[in-house]
């Protein structure tokens, strides 16, 4: 039976969602809410649903006689959509409320991983900036401040000195830096070496590892300068080798599976393991209960073109598991993704710089463009619209091909103050 599909998000990760799923055999018809100007070829959008209200997304599953709902983004996953979506009877892929604090809340997440013996920093919450202050005297390693709830990826701090870090305690204890998510902080051993993110499709008892992903979060080149949401990926990750992948499903994915079962709250949906190879090994930096963003847009081009993804997540949504003769390692490409951002971007940027040249690359089967902050303009033509304005990912034989056939694809987009790394993949 084909589906109809019903993705939500707008990003450039649902665009790499939406390109995957609508080459999937056992997707009939794709509807994307609200998707963005670059989705239109793969499926209709809702362009005017909002994702954290959860009656309207309901009303628009039975209108449109939607199978199988797609969570993108982790705002609705953490205030419960899925919990009202299978209330309602409507299969839907993702964690539900209580699945997805392992997201949702890193002091949770954390004391989560201490019960179970998953390897992570070592790590205090606090709630009292006195408190908190008090600790920082006489702590026992270099730290990391986070902000408990969900913070856009922002709410890290890695501070150079005692004071920014007495400084950041404050802003966000007192002085409400990330509001009610930084209500609660967690502070923790600053780790060293290498990151990598692991997926993992997980049915509630099984866990699958898709594949790996470096992702270069820095805005330039080198990994200098302040963070972004990502600007740029590659897959797979090129550390990731079998034995270390083996590694991961034994001390982190099986764990984290057999303990959220165990306290009730089993996790279906992707597991996204966020690491540090440190010399003793991986260590779980933090969880997320959704796709990465780039990493997305590099691990679906990089995935064996036989899998069927509507058919995988779609079994998950109706409990039925995951199938037991999946492929050990499914990527069988590589790929190179490199954003393109808007001028000013991490700050604040420009918008309504058309971007011409996209044409061009359309026939290259090695080539695939995300949009992410783009729109039409009245005209029909297609203006910036935010500050990851698009991923463009190459495909290759191995990183150094898919990086030059990246580079070669971008330097024949134009777009006024627009800018990107050229070390990614180097
Ligand atoms: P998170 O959102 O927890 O993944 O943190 C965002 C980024 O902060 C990570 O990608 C790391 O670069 C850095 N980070 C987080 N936790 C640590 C840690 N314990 N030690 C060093 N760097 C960290
Ligand atoms: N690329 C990091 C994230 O999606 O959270």
């Amino acid at each position: 039976m084909p589906l109809r599909i019903l993705l939500l998000g707008g990003g450039g990760r649902e665009a790499a969602l939406a390109w995957r799923l609508s080459r999937s055999a056992r997707c009939g018809h794709l509807l994307l809410a609200p998707g963005n100007a670059g989705m239109e070829a793969w499926g209709q959008r809702l362009p005017s649903l909002n994702l954290l209200d959860f009656s309207g997304v309901i009303q628009s599953c039975a209108r449109e006689e939607v199978d199988l709902v797609v969570v993108g983004p982790e705002q609705p996953l953490v205030a419960g959509l899925v919990d009202a979506l299978q209330a309602e009877g409507i299969p839907v892929f993702g964690p539900t409320r209580l699945a997805a604090e392992l997201e949702g809340s890193k002091a949770w997440s954390k004391a989560f991983m201490a019960r179970h013996g998953i390897p992570t920093a070592d790590f205090r919450v606090f709630t009292s900036a006195m408190e908190a202050l008090a600790f920082l005297e006489q702590a026992p390693w270099p730290v990391v401040i986070k902000a408990s709830g969900l913070a856009a990826g922002k709410g890290v701090l890695l501070p150079d000195s005692p004071e920014e870090a007495r400084d950041g305690v404050v802003a966000m204890l007192e002085g409400a830096a990330f509001g009610e998510a930084g209500s609660t902080i967690v502070l923790e051993e600053r780790l060293e070496g290498p990151e990598l993110s692991v997926f993992a499709l997980c049915d509630g008892e099984r866990g699958w590892i898709l594949g790996s992903a470096r992702d270069h979060k820095r805005v330039g080149e080198g990994d200098r300068g302040p963070n972004t949401g990502g600007m740029g990926a590659i897959a797979p990750g090129p550390l990731a080798t079998p034995q270390l992948l083996e590694e991961v499903r034994r001390t982190v994915l099986e764990p984290v599976l057999a303990g959220m079962a165990a306290e009730g709250r089993p996790f279906c949906g992707v597991l996204f393991i966020g690491l540090m190879l440190t010399r003793q090994g991986p260590r779980v930096m933090e969880f997320n209960c959704r796709f990465g963003d780039p990493e997305t847009q590099v691990l679906m081009p990089a995935l064996d073109e036989g899998l069927d993804l509507a058919d995988l997540l779609y079994r998950v949504a109706k409990g039925e598991g995951l199938p037991a003769d999946l492929p050990q390692h499914p990527m069988t490409d590589t790929a190179v993704c490199l954003v393109l951002a808007a001028e000013g971007y991490p700050g604040p940027v420009k918008t309504g710089d058309e971007i011409l040249g996209l044409d061009s690359l359309a026939n290259d089967r090695h080539l695939q463009v995300f949009l992410a902050g783009a729109a039409r303009g009245d005209d029909g033509r297609l203006l910036s619209a935010g500050g990851r304005v698009l991923a463009l990912t190459a495909r290759g034989a191995d990183t150094e091909q898919a990086r030059a056939r990246a580079l070669a694809a971008m330097s024949r987009l134009r777009m006024r103050g627009g800018h990107y790394r050229k070390d990614i993949g180097a």
